[in-house]
């Protein structure tokens, strides 16, 4: 099977404007796209990864004209926000115009918005008359991509093109943040910390409830998973006792030598956070494909990213 991986723009432009799927770099993780006022061609989305129906899609814009063709009645807090991040990883829910179908919002009156920092995909869009709904092309509950490897491991040729846009330099998903009343809420942590987001608003409200049909299904209980047993532990090496004799593969933030295990991933020798945050998903591929009895994460310090990272080892581990 000869591979779907392309640099070319506007080849991909042009599958995106005859209703094909494309996948696309960002710098929080690899998105399956397709024309988001083109029902038909985001239907093949929820095929494609195996996708229920109430879960929303994001919508992936260049610029902020394109805000107002799809939201209304923006929050000041919205705008702030989008202001301080935008190109980047952060995901607006907002209430949404008549021309975003039910189809991309699962049937919700807000849609989520976001504006990628990536400049393959920015251009990718800037010759685009419509919007990408993009989630992360990944089959559902599955590990996110970070690379365009990443993809074609999962679907081949499935996808007519896979935009080449390197690995993803932060590596976490978008934090999705909505707003009630006057109260900023913080649905799924993310590539921006939560610190970050409060820099900007002042006090959020952050949900944590695994309920089967959430407001923002990232957060479902059981997501980002491997497929080999996953642990993830503040005492690695209490842990690597327990499974002496066993192919073990060991993440770490920044230590290297764990002499029980088979294979150890290091994220960061220099203990930098964001490093070990673009490392993570990629390295939990790698270790999944090595036929491993277990892996074995080591927790991160709950601040800053860590508190996302953490959120996503203790989802792989359900
Ligand atoms: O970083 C990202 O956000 C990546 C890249 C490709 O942009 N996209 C991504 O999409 O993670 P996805 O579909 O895998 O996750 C989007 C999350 C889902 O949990 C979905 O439920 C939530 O966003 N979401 C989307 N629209 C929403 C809405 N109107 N209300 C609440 N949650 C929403
Ligand atoms: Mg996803």
């Amino acid at each position: 099977m000869s591979t779907s991986i392309t640099k070319d723009i506007v080849f991909c432009q042009q599958l995106l404007k005859d209703k094909k799927l494309v996948a696309i770099p960002t710098e929080t993780v690899y998105g399956l796209a397709a024309n988001a006022f083109d029902n038909d061609a985001v239907q093949q989305i929820f095929e494609m990864k195996g996708r229920p129906k109430f879960n929303p899609m994001i919508v992936h814009i260049h610029n902020v004209a394109q805000l107002e063709m799809l939201a209304t009645n923006i929050p000041k807090n919205a705008l702030k926000l989008a202001k301080r991040f935008w190109p980047g990883p952060l995901t607006l829910i907002l209430p949404k115009q008549e021309l975003i179908s039910d189809l991309v919002t699962a049937g919700k009156a807000t849609v989520g918005i976001r504006m990628p920092n990536h400049k393959t995909t920015l251009a990718l869009l800037e010759g685009l008359d419509f919007p990408l709904v993009a989630p992360s092309a990944n089959p559902f509950t599955r590990i996110s991509p970070t690379s365009a490897q990443h993809v074609a491991d999962y679907f081949g040729t499935a996808i007519p093109a896979i935009l080449d846009g390197g690995p993803c330099r932060v590596g976490l998903e978008s934090t999705i943040v909505g707003f009630e009343a006057d109260e900023t809420i913080i649905y799924r942590k993310g590539g921006i910390s939560i610190d970050e987001i409060k820099a900007v608003v002042g006090d959020v409200r952050l949900i944590t409830t695994n309920e089967t049909a959430p407001q923002a299904p990232g957060m479902l209980l059981k997501h980002y998973a491997p497929k080999t047993t996953f642990v993830v532990t503040n005492a690695i090496e209490t842990e690597l006792q327990k499974h002496e004799g066993k192919r073990v593969g060991v993440i770490s933030f920044f230590k290297t030598s764990f002499p029980k295990a088979t294979v150890v991933k290091t994220l960061s020798l220099e203990k930098n956070i964001e490093e070990a945050a673009s490392k993570l998903f990629a390295s939990l591929h790698e270790l999944d494909g090595k036929q491993l009895d277990i892996i074995i994460a080591e927790k991160f310090p709950e601040e800053g990213l860590g508190i996302s990272i953490n959120d996503r080892l203790e989802r792989a581990q359900k």
